[in-house]
């Protein structure tokens, strides 16, 4: 892991999402550490972000080093039509880490092979969101006390949602049960499947949320992402596809979460919010002591 950028979630072995883990539950307990003691990292963000930016910012600054970036591609040079490649170039002078968001699928790799330092992805287009991931897996074991062996039920949008095609690669060395509940228009890409079916893990695919999450560990939901679509009728029709309720988790097990990367539109109901499964905002949390652990390795810092 040390100097080493992550792109995918697939740059790390199993034992590797384990170190992140343990070292995340390190932070938990003194997320105030001076290990960077003033070290520079860049964080570049070409899409909008909320959660991912100021995690962040804040693991960065509770480390003790300095944020250099910026969080709106048009106040830097890119609107006067400055490359990906440049700009990479560039920054890769100015710090010692670079963290990026971009809409392009494949812009993180691309970065990576470009950057003399390591680059963390932090969402390239609907492709990886591999620091989410670890987040997820942290959230699921301290409220499963385990990662093996789960029943995962993702809902909502599954063809465009990086988080969800991230969270089933390393789930699946989990050894995971997967249920994918979509419209027809979102469902869970081919290659991911085929990938599933190659490794002999079981998934089962549905339209609709019904009485099977009685047996869910996990229930991942997601939101219906407007920017990804080209066509403006596709996501009108599906916006609105699932609403998770309270009266729709009464036979759940006691033990089960709902988890959600966020932002949330309308897609789980706030009553659920003050209800005994909704751990989404714990989730985002759990970012920050995630997001320390992955900075502080990379860095050679534990
Ligand atoms: N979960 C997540 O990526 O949220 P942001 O888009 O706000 O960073």
């Amino acid at each position: 892991m040390k100097h080493k950028s992550l792109v995918s979630i697939t740059d790390y072995s199993k034992a590797e999402y384990l170190k992140v883990l343990e070292v995340a539950n390190d932070f938990e307990k003194n997320s105030y550490q001076n290990l960077l003691n003033g070290k520079v990292v860049a964080a570049l963000f070409f899409e909008p972000s909320t959660r991912t930016r100021l995690s962040f910012e804040s693991a960065i600054n509770r480390l003790g080093g300095k944020v250099i970036g910026f969080s709106d591609a048009n106040t830097s040079s890119v609107t006067k039509g400055e490359t990906l490649y440049d700009t990479i170039k560039v920054v890769s002078n100015y710090a010692e880490l670079i963290v990026m968001r971009h809409p392009l699928e494949g812009s993180a790799r691309y970065a990576s092979e470009i950057a003399k330092v390591p680059i963390i992805n932090a969402g390239d287009g609907a492709n990886q969101h591999p620091t989410q991931t670890l987040l997820d897996l942290y959230s699921i074991y301290k409220t499963q006390g385990k990662l093996d062996n789960l029943n995962i039920y993702m809902v909502g949008d599954l063809k465009y949602g990086r988080t969800v095609h991230s969270l089933l690669m390393a789930l699946s060395v989990f050894n995971a049960n997967f249920y994918f509940i979509s419209p027809d228009e979102l469902k869970m890409p081919k290659e991911y499947k085929m990938y599933l079916d190659k490794i002999g893990l079981k998934f089962i695919e549905k339209k609709d949320i019904d009485d099977t999450i009685n047996e869910a560990d996990i229930i991942y939901m997601t939101r219906v992402q407007k920017e990804r679509f080209s066509d403006p009728i596709e996501y009108e029709r599906t916006k609105n596809a699932y609403v998770l309720k309270s009266d729709m988790m009464e036979n759940c097990r006691p033990s089960m979460k709902v988890l959600h990367p966020l932002p949330r539109v309308n897609e789980i109901d706030i009553e659920v919010d003050s209800g005994p499964y909704a751990y989404y905002f714990e989730q985002t949390e759990n970012g920050v002591y995630i997001r320390e652990a992955i900075i502080s390795l990379i860095m050679g810092l534990k």
